[in-house]
């Protein structure tokens, strides 16, 4: 059953056409004044320039015709020609009986639909930062946003495992271990630790040092040309990154369906290269080999006129892969793999020309169209000066370490909260992770990906306000209500609404599947997020209203009991969408 806005805009819709004029006028939503009436319809306004009729004078036909419809309780005309409209408690009823269903109120269907969402990326022997954090909360929050709207989705974490930074590493441990390189010693040396303190003095390094910039980019064509000290080398550094970080996704709740690299799309790179070259796509440029892509010419800073896109470099003058290149291949093969229908890069909006490019050459060459390629950027999280997050040092910060700091001041939350104090340390220290990780992932998630914000952890991990703790509490209150009725032996029963808290309540379940729709829309879950917001925010009001556990009247309790059970079921199914979950108490 579709929800409430969508069912009335058929009867308003209807009655538009009634008039003679087009059903599409008849469009309902939530009103933004819900004070006034909970929905709304605008199009008289739009419909009276057809009709040559004022706006209120076709409002007001409209709503004779509504007036004595079933889903109809009110209608008034206000203002210039709105509709102000309001449902029978009988329909919120059904709303809320329908949220009880799996789906949770959701009715739309991508069943057929396949969807890669790449997202996550990090590199390999770089720390994984507070960009790749992003990238994984909002990817991982997509995919299964898509899954429960029925697609077919596979999550790819595509590790950055072929770059530069590769054969950067490989330059540092040939300088310091020479011929003995790939010597066990050599290898043993390749912690985590060794390549996360080593990356940033090399890549510091090869601005002023010409020579070792150099061999950093022999070594990386090197490499690729499958050179075996430098194999080796890479494996290692491979496997010892892959480990970590795979730790650090487990502790996030992100989870890959394909834990793929750059690496992984190389053995289609020379045919690849030989089809654009053969079909003259590819062009000899300065000893590289780059594919044009602009579409137009457009001013350039100095004023000349230029390319609107610079070429995507394909094969560089020592002759190695760059990322476009394997971002290209990529596309080739997941076409074979998956063949999915759209392909959602969830990667820091800076890299938006980068994409632009690679899509380009990718419609170009005829691999698949432009349209099934969507770069879906997102603003920066940012420290307190407004430049994206460093730690005190002036480092990137490590997702583990962040992980460990949420978690410090969740734990000092729960104990100002008194929560938790007769649990196990176990159970304490499970409850603080789940907070830690709602803290820092609904914070991510609640304004438009596009946004930047403003990293303040100590605001993150409160109880209060928009948070993600809050939201977890909220649904831990209702399970401990729910458990305390089937102590008393109380059971649910049919939803019947009645008083005002409870109509709101029924609104907030009705407005799920709009929040879905839209973040599929607009491949943005924060739309789910306020929703899981309003609706903790409407149920706790809800319970100040109309007591469950005390209310004398067994029909009311009963229905109440129902309503509760709808609310956890809905907002459990919106929490694990946004890739939270509750505890079972705190
Ligand atoms: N490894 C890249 C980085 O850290 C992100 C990868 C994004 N995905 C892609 N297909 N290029 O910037």
């Amino acid at each position: 059953m579709a929800d409430l806005a969508e069912q009335l805009s058929a009867v308003v819709g209807a009655a538009f056409v009634a008039e003679g004029l087009e059903a599409r006028f008849g469009l309902v939503s939530a009103s933004a004044r819900p004070d006034l009436a909970a929905f709304q319809c605008s199009g008289a306004m739009a419909a009276a320039k057809a009709a040559g009729k004022p706006p209120r004078e076709v409002a007001e036909a409209v709503a004779a015709r509504l007036s004595g419809h079933a889903l109809v309780q009110d209608v008034a005309v206000a203002g210039p020609g709105f509709l102000n409209l309001s449902v029978p408690d009988a329909a919120l009823s059904a709303r809320a009986v329908a949220v009880l269903a799996p789906k949770a109120g959701f009715d739309g269907d991508l069943s057929g639909r396949r969807f890669v969402v790449d997202y996550g990326g990090p590199n390999v022997a770089k720390p994984m930062h507070v960009g790749h954090l992003r990238s994984s909360i909002l990817g991982e929050s997509l995919k299964r946003v898509l899954r429960f709207a029925g697609a077919t989705v596979w999550g790819d974490a595509h590790f950055g495992d072929w770059g530069f930074q590769m054969g950067l590493m490989i330059a540092v441990i040939e300088e310091a271990f020479g011929a003995d390189a790939a010597s066990e010693q050599a290898l043993a040396t390749l912690t985590l630790d060794w390549l996360q303190e080593r990356y940033p003095l090399a890549s510091a390094r090869i601005k002023d040092d010409m020579a070792f910039r150099d061999r950093a980019r022999k070594a990386t064509a090197r490499l690729q040309s499958g050179d075996p000290v430098c194999r080796i080398i890479w494996e290692r550094m491979r496997q010892v990154s892959m480990a970590a970080q795979k730790r650090d996704f487990a502790a996030l709740g992100v989870d890959f369906d394909l834990w793929l690299g750059e690496s992984d799309a190389d053995p289609l790179i020379p045919e690849m290269v030989a089809d654009l070259k053969a079909r003259g796509l590819a062009e000899e440029d300065d000893g590289a080999l780059v594919v044009h892509v602009h579409e137009k010419l457009a001013p350039k800073k100095d004023g000349t006129m230029g390319p609107d896109v610079p070429p995507l470099l394909v094969v560089s003058r020592e002759g190695s892969a760059m990322y476009g290149t394997t971002d290209l291949a990529t596309i080739l093969q997941r076409k074979r793999a998956q063949d999915p229908d759209v392909i959602l890069y969830v990667v820091d909006q800076r890299q938006a020309d980068h994409f632009e490019q690679v899509f380009r050459a990718a419609a170009k060459a005829g691999y698949i169209a432009r349209a099934q390629l969507e770069h879906l950027g997102f603003g920066t999280m940012n420290g307190t000066d407004g430049k994206p997050f460093k730690t005190k040092a002036g480092g990137v910060l490590r997702l583990a370490d962040l992980i460990a700091m949420a978690k410090d001041k969740a734990h000092a939350r729960l104990r100002e909260a008194e929560i938790g104090q007769d649990f196990g340390p176990e159970e304490v220290e499970a409850i603080a992770h789940s907070v830690a990780i709602a803290a820092i992932k609904f914070a991510d998630l609640q304004a438009f990906r596009g946004t930047s914000y403003v990293f303040d952890i100590d605001r993150f991990v409160s109880f209060e306000g928009k948070t993600g703790p809050y939201l977890l509490y909220q649904a831990v209150r209702i399970k401990s209500i729910l458990r305390k009725a089937e102590a008393q032996g109380a059971e649910g029963g049919a939803i019947l609404i009645a008083d005002p808290a409870e109509r709101a309540l029924a609104l907030a379940l009705d407005a799920f599947h709009s929040a879905v729709a839209a973040s599929i829309d607009k491949r943005a879950p924060h739309f789910l997020a306020e929703h899981a917001y309003q609706l903790a925010r409407a149920f706790s009001a809800f319970y100040d209203q109309c007591p469950i556990l005390t209310e004398p009247d067994a029909a009311v309790k009963a229905s109440r009991l129902m309503l509760a059970k709808a609310t956890l079921h809905q907002l459990e199914t919106t929490l694990a969408l946004l890739g939270l979950s509750a505890p079972e108490r705190m």
